[in-house]
């Protein structure tokens, strides 16, 4: 039994989505991912959002672009959080992604990331999970304290070497 689902429009979100999967990979946290349609495959869409509470999945993961209303229907059917993640579209730069995406009506939530923000998705549901689990916290607080250490050992190398030389050495 997986903790999230992670679910998109297209096969052309999984280069974005997969950010979401690569990170909880590295917290440790397993999760299912599929493409689920909400307008190409509505009935597969309303099924996921039915049942996925009742298969151990703590939170959904949703990414889709355009007329992006996946997230905010499979929010309308679960119990379960939802974070939606805006893909960037070839049209309108992701701004479509983002609003169909934000603008959702008092009562149904969804925790909208950056346009493209799958990796934050990823951070958010596990920061959930982390909660309720010392385990899982523990490993969040490990990835960010990496994030840190590396930012710091460039921010030391910026200082040492000047910004011409840290340039020519990237
Ligand atoms: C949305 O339409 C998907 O989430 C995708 O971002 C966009 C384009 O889909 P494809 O035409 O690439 O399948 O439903």
């Amino acid at each position: 039994m997986a903790d999230v689902l992670i679910i998109m429009g297209s096969d052309s979100d999984l280069p974005v989505m997969a950010e979401a999967a690569k990170v909880l990979e590295e917290i440790g946290i397993s999760f299912d991912l599929t493409v689920v349609s909400a307008h190409r495959t509505a009935d597969r869409m309303y099924a996921f959002a039915k049942n996925a509470h009742t298969k151990g999945y703590k939170s959904i993961i949703a990414g889709a672009g355009g007329a992006a209303h996946l997230p905010g229907m499979v929010a309308s059917l679960t119990p379960l959080p939802v974070i939606g993640v805006p893909i960037k579209s070839s049209t309108m730069s992701g701004i479509d992604s983002l609003y169909s995406i934000v603008q959702m009506p008092p009562g149904i939530p969804v925790a909208t990331m950056a346009i493209n923000g799958a990796k934050n998705a990823g951070i958010l549901a596990a920061k959930m999970i982390g909660a309720h689990n010392a385990e899982v916290q523990k490993n969040v607080r490990a990835f960010t304290d990496t994030m840190e250490t590396s930012v710091l050992a460039k921010a030391e190398k910026l200082e040492e070497l000047g910004y011409k030389a840290y340039l020519e050495s990237k």
